[in-house]
């Protein structure tokens, strides 16, 4: 499996501990910045992971920045995308399970990176459930009448 990982200058330091991880565990990984702990712009590695996961070219991405929800906003906004935000493992079990999320979200400066570690383990390795939740994320782009 492929994966597409980023972070702002809030999540760099995680970015590199989870991406060696991440490549320990046999995952080819790329890289989509930031390359430092200098302030910068988290929309300018979101849209490219977000890209790459919509047209294929990785299968899941992972994206940190001091709180999550910056990456998230700007990932959410590409049609393909469902970025969900977990800060801990039973938000990163349900974020698969009944969400479907293909890129994982997390706050850096919120968890540590051992709590990093295992949220992407328990998302990796948690099936989507299907059933009422397949309905429940075909409504997200577009409003269904009853
Ligand atoms: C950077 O200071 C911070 O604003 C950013 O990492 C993130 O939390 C934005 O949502």
């Amino acid at each position: 499996m492929k994966l597409g990982i980023c972070s702002d200058h809030a999540g760099f330091e995680y970015k590199c501990e989870l991406k060696d991880y991440l490549k320990g565990k046999g995952y080819e990984v790329v890289d989509f910045g930031t390359d430092s702990t200098e302030s910068m712009d988290y929309p300018d590695v979101a849209h490219p992971l977000a890209e790459s996961v919509e047209n294929g070219s990785v299968d899941l991405g992972i994206a940190m920045c001091g709180t999550g929800n910056g990456m998230a906003m700007t990932l959410n906004k590409h049609q393909g995308i469902r970025a969900g935000l977990a800060w801990n493992t039973e938000i990163g079990r349900l974020v698969k399970q009944h969400n479907n999320a293909n890129i994982l979200v997390m706050p850096a400066r919120f968890i540590t990176v051992e709590e990093a570690r295992h949220i992407i383990d328990i998302w990796l390795e948690t099936e989507f459930e299907g059933g009422r939740h397949s309905r429940r994320i075909e409504k997200i782009s577009t409003r269904q009448s009853e």
